[in-house]
């Protein structure tokens, strides 16, 4: 168990952290201390989960074995020169900033472990999926001790080398995007065809869900279960053909494509802003 965990940024991403710490009992509330600027926001943490809650990023970080950076992108630049010459050996730094490198958070703070994490919104109701990696100071301990806390809201997936990050950001952690819009789509359709719009939520929701518990299931590869549903001539057909006329797979290639060439610039405009920085 943890002496102390803390989280810089309490927002949406933190607090599924929070929830998954606390219910697998992997922290006790007074252990997690949370540093958010808005004081309705840190009120609103504090009675939801009894945690320690402060507006001061430097005095959190001194005290905690774990540092989760949960800030935005554009607010990383001004947490890490704050938090800079402040940790000590044997300290942790988790980081779930999208596209920001290890290079650009270890340099900026001046600290050699740091964990990179590329998480995603189902964190929220446990079923997430992170995809992480880590600098080579990060020791055995520390590596278990961020596989446990990963692993606490989702499952966890470690990759020794950082570019599969930026592939995991456009695959998995943008991924919910890609799956609600199609939901949402389908949705349309349904209630285009006549269904009252709550009936066309079900039917559509439960027949997503069905079909990734079928395919997980199964074992079996997505074309196969595909074909063995599509008779000659018959509906599946139908649609098949328009979704192909349509370009969904192409479709579909090229917005994880862009999301991925996104994920890298961002990643190479943080590195730098933080090469100017460290020159002024
Ligand atoms: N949401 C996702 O699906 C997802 C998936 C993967 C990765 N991420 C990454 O996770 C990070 C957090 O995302 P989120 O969705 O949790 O964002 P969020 O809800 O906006 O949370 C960010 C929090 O940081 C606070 N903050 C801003 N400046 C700060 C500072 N200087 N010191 C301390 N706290 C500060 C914000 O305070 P205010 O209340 O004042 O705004 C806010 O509560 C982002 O970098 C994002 O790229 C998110």
């Amino acid at each position: 168990m943890l002496n102390r965990i803390s989280f810089i940024g309490g927002g949406v991403m933190a607090e599924a952290m929070v929830q998954g710490l606390l219910s697998r009992k992997l922290v006790s509330p007074s252990s997690i201390i949370v540093s958010e600027p808005r004081r309705e926001r840190r009120e609103e943490l504090k009675a939801k989960y009894q945690v320690l809650v402060t507006d001061r990023n430097v005095k959190v970080a001194v005290t905690s074995q774990v540092v989760v950076l949960c800030v935005k992108p554009q607010d990383v630049q001004n947490v890490l020169a704050e938090l800079k010459g402040h940790l000590k050996a044997g300290q942790l730094i988790i980081s779930i900033v999208a596209g920001t490198r290890l290079t650009t958070i270890s340099e900026g703070v001046g600290h050699g472990a740091v964990v990179r994490v590329m998480p995603n919104t189902p964190a929220q109701c446990g079923e997430g999926m992170s995809v992480w990696t880590a600098t080579k100071a990060v020791t055995k301990t520390q590596f278990e001790s961020s596989k446990a806390i990963l692993g606490a809201f989702g499952k966890e997936l470690f990759m020794q080398d950082e570019k599969f990050l930026d592939m995991a950001t456009a695959v998995s952690g943008t991924g919910p995007t890609y799956v609600f819009l199609v939901m949402e789509a389908m949705i349309d359709a349904a209630v285009h065809l006549g269904f009252p719009r709550h009936i066309a939520y079900e039917l559509v929701t439960e027949t997503i869900r069905g079909s990734i518990v079928y395919a997980i299931k199964s074992g079996k590869h997505p074309a196969e279960l595909r074909n063995l549903v599509t008779s000659p001539g018959g509906t599946s057909a139908a649609a098949l053909y328009q979704l192909e006329k349509g370009g969904l797979r192409t479709v579909i290639s090229k917005a994880i494509l862009a999301a991925y060439e996104r994920s890298r610039s961002l990643g190479e405009q943080g590195a730098t802003v933080h090469g100017k920085e460290t020159r002024t």
